[in-house]
Formats: structure tokens, sequence, C-alpha cells
């Protein structure tokens, strides 16, 4: 990835939010990381409001470290010697003026907001106030606004305190490995690109299958739902590697450039193709508001209105309480014109397929002929790459690019934009709610949604049987 032209490492991290959910689960194993394999040593400054010490912040940081199994000594005891803390109410000007004050020599900060959205602003605006924006970088935490119009909103905010260079908003997809290999395999190989298309491509199907719950988070996920929480982000970031044209030229926005070029041709969705669910007994869930009608479930069918892609269908199913915890991008190829040997052979011939969790991989697809007389074949599938599980954390690389300006695998203000025309028709409770069976694929509808471009193809994990089944 290419650097902006002014990118000069970041010599300071601040992370807001330090006491909370969020750096305890990502950001302290990613700063370990950052110690381990970069070599990391600027001040880290933890900021909340917990009325807690520096050394309450670092008992939680090793306390994480050792959740996450990362067990490197010399590494952890470098990271917590790295460590400062500011304790303070976000609104109170003296939070900032301590916040300066611990910067001292730094002079091009990563801020780094892992606090509710409904702060984004106000610590924005308090950073610029005191004086710690200048020559700064700020990366944000999802969810970017609420809708369309408010993100609209936050972002003129914001781009009057910072730069839009210097704006880093946070999907944490787009720091995983698979999604990142979706973009590098298509465009490292010359093969794929003479099929990458509307001649040649049946339909792609993008599924993103948890078997767990909305658990803790009732509240959050209620005012949210599984449209906002991760069709509008993640899966649509997805569909963007999958589909987007190839960047050209060397200028350091071509990756982000051609994908917004995408994301602007997705037509926004018809609620006539969108299918929401929630499952049975999430309405028991504590924080979750009675009667409830937030989806736990969504199925949708997309366009892009492109010479490209005209007409090819696109499924997209993101679900909680399914049969199993993957998420798997299928592309479908046609089958041929005629049929040479005369057997009733399914409805697609060939597929590449991305898993992108649990495992890493990426499979193709093709149709062999069987041993013997007849000249009737089976399908069979290459696995091209297969991993256990990335490498590098997420949050790590996400770190390390914003800490260098790269701003490629970040969302961009049209980018967020455009994402949010897309969903904007089906928020909220412009569709009917089918409710689901935990373990079961979502409402039965489902199935009436994707019809003669079906089957649905449901990811399997290793004790499964190919239907998915337990
Ligand atoms: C988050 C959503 O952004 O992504 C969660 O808020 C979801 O609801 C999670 O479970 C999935 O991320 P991952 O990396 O576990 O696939």
């Amino acid at each position: 990835m290419k650097h902006a032209p002014s990118a000069a490492p970041s010599d300071a991290i601040v992370f807001f939010g330090a006491t909370g959910d969020l750096a305890y689960k990502q950001i302290f194993p990613a700063l370990l990381g950052l110690v381990r394999d970069e070599g990391l040593a600027i001040p880290i400054i933890g900021v909340a409001n917990a009325g807690w010490t520096l050394e309450q912040l670092k008992a939680r940081a090793a306390d994480s470290l050792r959740l996450h199994g990362l067990t490197d000594a010399a590494a952890s005891e470098r990271l917590l010697g790295l460590l400062r803390y500011v304790d303070g109410d976000y609104t109170d000007p003296a939070t900032f003026t301590r916040l300066r004050q611990e910067l001292g020599e730094a002079i091009r900060p990563l801020h780094y907001l892992a606090v509710p959205p409904s702060l984004f602003a106000t610590v924005g605006e308090a950073l610029a106030k005191s004086g710690a924006a200048r020559g700064a970088r700020l990366m944000i935490e999802k969810p970017f606004g609420h809708n369309r119009q408010s993100a609209n909103r936050l972002n003129r905010v914001l781009s009057r305190l910072f730069p839009e260079e210097n704006i880093f908003r946070i999907d944490h997809y787009l720091g995983k490995e698979p999604v990142q290999n979706i973009l590098y395999t298509r465009f490292a190989n010359s093969m794929f690109e003479p099929i990458w298309n509307r001649d040649h491509v049946r339909s792609i199907q993008i599924t993103m299958a948890e078997a767990f719950g909305v658990q803790d988070r009732g509240k959050f996920y209620d005012e949210t739902g599984a449209v906002r929480d991760v069709v509008q982000n993640h899966l649509l970031q997805v569909l963007a590697h999958l589909t987007m044209d190839p960047p050209t030229g060397e200028e350091h926005e071509a990756v982000r450039d051609q994908k917004a070029a995408l994301l602007k041709a997705v037509r926004p969705l018809d609620p006539a193709h969108v299918v929401r669910g929630q499952y049975a007994g999430y309405q028991a869930i504590s924080g979750v508001r009675p009667g409830s009608t937030t989806e736990t479930f969504v199925a949708v069918k997309l366009q892009i209105d492109s010479w490209r892609w005209a007409d090819v269908p696109i499924y997209i199913r993101a679900g909680k309480q399914l049969p199993v915890t993957a998420t798997e991008v299928i592309v479908d190829f046609k089958r041929p014109p005629r049929e040479t040997f005369g057997e009733l052979v399914p409805s697609s011939s060939g597929h590449l397929r991305f898993r992108i969790s649990p495992d890493v991989s990426i499979g193709m697809g093709v149709r062999v002929k069987q041993p013997g007389e007849r000249m009737v074949g089976s399908d069979v599938e290459m696995l091209l790459t297969e991993q256990q599980a990335a490498h590098v954390l997420p949050y790590q690389r996400l770190l390390s690019d914003a800490m260098h300006g790269v701003g490629d695998m970040f969302g961009r203000e049209d980018i967020v934009d455009a994402q949010w025309r897309v969903v904007e028709p089906i928020l909220d409770d412009q569709t009917p709610l089918y409710i689901y069976e935990p373990g079961s694929w979502g409402p039965s509808e489902t199935e009436q949604l994707i019809g003669v471009d079906g089957p649905w193809r449901n990811p399997t994990v290793a004790s499964e049987a190919p239907d998915g089944t337990a």
C-alpha cells in the first residue's frame, strides 16, 4: 500500500476509551503486536473517565494480554513501560490540557477514539481547542453515523478539525488478511480478470453467519440491528473488494478511488428484495426494548449498475444464532452454453470460494470426469491457499497503517456516504420482520428471495456435514 505524500510516522498514540471493552479485547493485543513486530517505542497515552490510575491501566493491559495468550514477557514489559494515563471527563477542557502536557514533545500524535459515537464530535472539538489536534491523525471506531444524514453531519464536523487524509475510519474487516487477499488475488494474477464480469459470473453470495446471539450487547445491538452492524460496513466492503475495477496509476488513493466508484454504482436496496429476521428469544435479552423490531438476521439481493456487473444477482446474508460461525464468499460461474455430455449438471459450473473466517482459504470449484467409461462428472474443489488463522491481528495492521498515514484500508468520506446510500431504503421498519428459530438459517422467506438464483450455499465448518447441519 502506498504512503500519503507527507507520511511521517506518528510519534505518540492516544487512545480514548482506555478502560473500555474494545481496549481490553482488541487494542492492548494489537499494541503488543506493534511493540513485538515493529519495535514500537513511542508514548501510548490511555484516556478515560473512570477514576483510574496508571497502575490500574497497566494491570488491565497485563490482564488483557494474559487473556489473549500473549506471553512474550519482554514485549509485554516494554508495552507497559510505554503506557501513560490521563483520567477525566471528555467535556472538561482540563482533561485535554493534561493530555497536551502528557504529549510532551510529540508533534504528530495518532488519536484513536474507541468511544461511543455520540462522543466523536465532542472529543474531536476538544482536541482541536487544546492544540492536541495540530499535526495529528484521527482514527475512529464504527459505527460511523446512524444513517446517511448523521454520517454526513459527522463528516462535516470532523472535516473542519482534521484534513481528510488524516482521518482514519475503522472497519476492522479491512484489516483482515483474507479480505485483503481477495483484492490481492484478483489483481496479482491476470487469469481472473477476463472472467470477472456479467458474461461469466452467474451470481455472487456473501454469507456472514454467527452461531451465537447478541449476548451482553443488548442495548447497543437493539439500536443497531444487522444491517447497520455488519452489512452497511463490513459486507459492503467485502463486496467492493470482490467487484471493484483494478486500481490504476500510482496515486496513493488509487484503491479507494476504485472502491468509491464501485460503491456508488451499487443500486440502493429495494425493500422488495430484503428479508429481515429476529431469532426467537431475542426479546428476553437485557437491554432489548419490549416489542423490539430490530433485525438479528438480514438477507438482501443487490445489483451493481455497471457494464461489468449489470444483471448479475448479488446476495448478502448475515445473522446471529445461525447454525455455524463462518464468513464466506461464493462467486458462481455460468454453466457451459450446451451440455456436451448430456448429463444433468447443477445450474452452475465452477466457482471461486473465499473463506474469510474462522479459517482462511480460497477454493476453486470445477467439474471433472469421474473415472470410468461413461462421460459423467463430479464437482471437486481445489484449494489455492489454506491457513488456520491470520497471523497479524486486524487492529494491529490498521493501527500500523494509520500511524504511517496509509489510508487504503479505511473508510473515506465519499465511501461511507455511498455505503449508507445503499442501505438507507431498508433501515429500521421499512420491511417486514420474521421470527426464526435459533440454529436455523433464518426465516424461510430467504429461500423465496434467492429463488432460481439459488440455492444458498451454506458455509460449513470442520465438524459439520456439508449442508451445514451439525
Ligand atoms: C462487529 C459487530 O463489528 O463485527 C459484531 O459489531 C460482529 O456484531 C463482529 O460479531 C464480527 O467480527 P469478526 O471479526 O468476529 O468476524
